[in-house]
């Protein structure tokens, strides 16, 4: 394929949440680069999440699973790749409890899978290029009342899916180290914002409060996760991937820590005072139910390295990115709709119906 692009970047998952910022972040940011996505469409692909920019020249979709070697080799081939952004994943950690193997097969298989086609096609000259692989927090396990997770934090996966993305970072790191792969890991906290499947704690308890329908908390809801916008997120992936130096991890977080009833809490506050209910309409609907299996505690991420070396730090506060979200949410129930038909409706009940 002749090449008027400077660069040739492939994104992994781009048809997700964090994925389609990203691809949009990429795209728009840098003409001169062709992005090509690279999704299978899973129930949490969604080609909606693109439809502002998928005209644009340099963006190019490519229907395909990462755990397939030959369609990989197929993709780095044909679009002379020379940089790698890696998001494809199974993302949910209560899916990963009652479905662990495809989290294995994709998020452990795919990687390497990813890692081989890389090195196959990068073989003759390594320098130039770049494998960006973008991981959890969750990989570092689970924190007491103190302390935060570090770049050197031993790692400790306590559910099916973090140990998933736990083994997928030992591979990228493996082949760093024996092939010289250029890889950089990222390992960031929870992100919230728009676009993001209503499975996860934010949108689906919006989408729960705009449908009139209970609010399961988790335990006594006393579980602290770090939270950080995706733009910001999608900020630090750029510079990462552009100025990382290689074998390196960076982690990312909102130095934003929040219960989940604190949380619930201020959403419930925010929705009803946007809606223009009365206040405490939503916190109503809170219903405490049973507990996540090895629910862990709490997450908090110390992003000081990635401060101090990229000059990073999230740009946006939490009640901004908060309302920013809920207002995004409110003004795209359509989306929510298309979403939620379907297969949502039946994972939504095994998932809940008995808890
Ligand atoms: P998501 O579930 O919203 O999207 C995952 C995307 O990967 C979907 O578009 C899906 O179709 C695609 N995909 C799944 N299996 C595939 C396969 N076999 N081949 C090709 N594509 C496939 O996920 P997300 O929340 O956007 O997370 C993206 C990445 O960021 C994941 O690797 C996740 O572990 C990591 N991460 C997420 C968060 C968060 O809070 N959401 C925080 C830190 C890191
Ligand atoms: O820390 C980064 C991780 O954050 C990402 O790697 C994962 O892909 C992402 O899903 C997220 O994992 P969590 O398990 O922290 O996110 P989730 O939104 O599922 O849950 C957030 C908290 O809210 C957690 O303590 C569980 C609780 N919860 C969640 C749901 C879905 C509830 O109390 N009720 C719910 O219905």
């Amino acid at each position: 394929m002749s090449d008027q692009f400077k660069r040739n970047i492939l994104i992994t998952g781009g048809a997700g949440f964090i994925g389609s910022h990203l691809v949009r972040h990429m795209v728009t940011k840098y003409p001169d680069y062709r992005i090509i996505n690279f999704d299978k469409l899973t129930y949490a692909g969604n080609l909606e999440n693109l439809r502002d920019i998928e005209h644009l020249p340099n963006y190019q979709f490519v229907r395909g699973d990462i755990t397939d070697l030959n369609q990989l080799r197929e993709v780095f081939n044909t679009y002379a790749v020379d940089g790698v952004m890696h998001c494809a994943a199974e993302s949910h950690v209560d899916r990963s409890i009652s479905d662990p193997l495809i989290f294995v097969h994709t998020n452990v298989m795919g990687t390497a899978s990813m890692l081989q086609a890389a090195k196959e096609s990068w073989k003759e000259n390594m320098s130039d290029k770049r494998f960006l692989h973008i991981s959890t927090d969750e990989v570092y396990g689970s924190l007491g009342e103190e302390g935060l997770f570090e770049e050197t934090t031993a790692y400790d996966p306590r559910s099916p899916y973090s140990a998933s993305k736990a083994g997928s970072d030992h591979l990228v790191m493996a082949f760093g180290h024996t092939y010289n792969l250029p890889v950089v890991v990222s390992n960031c906290s929870n992100n919230y914002g728009p676009y993001q499947f209503p499975e996860k704690l934010i949108p689906l308890f919006i989408r729960n409060v705009l449908t009139g329908k209970p609010l399961p908390v988790y335990g006594k809801g006393e579980n602290v996760r770090d939270w950080l916008f995706v733009g910001d997120h999608v900020m630090a992936l750029d510079l990462v991937f552009h100025k990382g130096a290689s074998g390196e991890t960076y982690n990312i977080g909102g130095h934003n820590e929040w219960k989940n009833l604190d949380l619930v809490h201020l959403m419930c506050d925010l929705v009803d005072q946007k809606t223009g209910k009365a206040q405490g309409t939503s916190r109503n609907l809170i219903t405490y139910v049973k507990d996540r299996a090895g629910h862990d505690l709490r997450y908090a991420i110390d992003a000081g390295k990635i401060q101090r070396e990229l000059g990073w730090v999230p740009s946006l506060t939490f009640e901004e990115g908060l309302s920013k979200t809920i207002d995004w949410y409110l003004n795209n129930e359509e989306w929510l709709e298309h979403v939620t038909s379907g297969a949502y409706l039946q994972y939504y009940e095994d998932q809940y119906q008995n808890r």
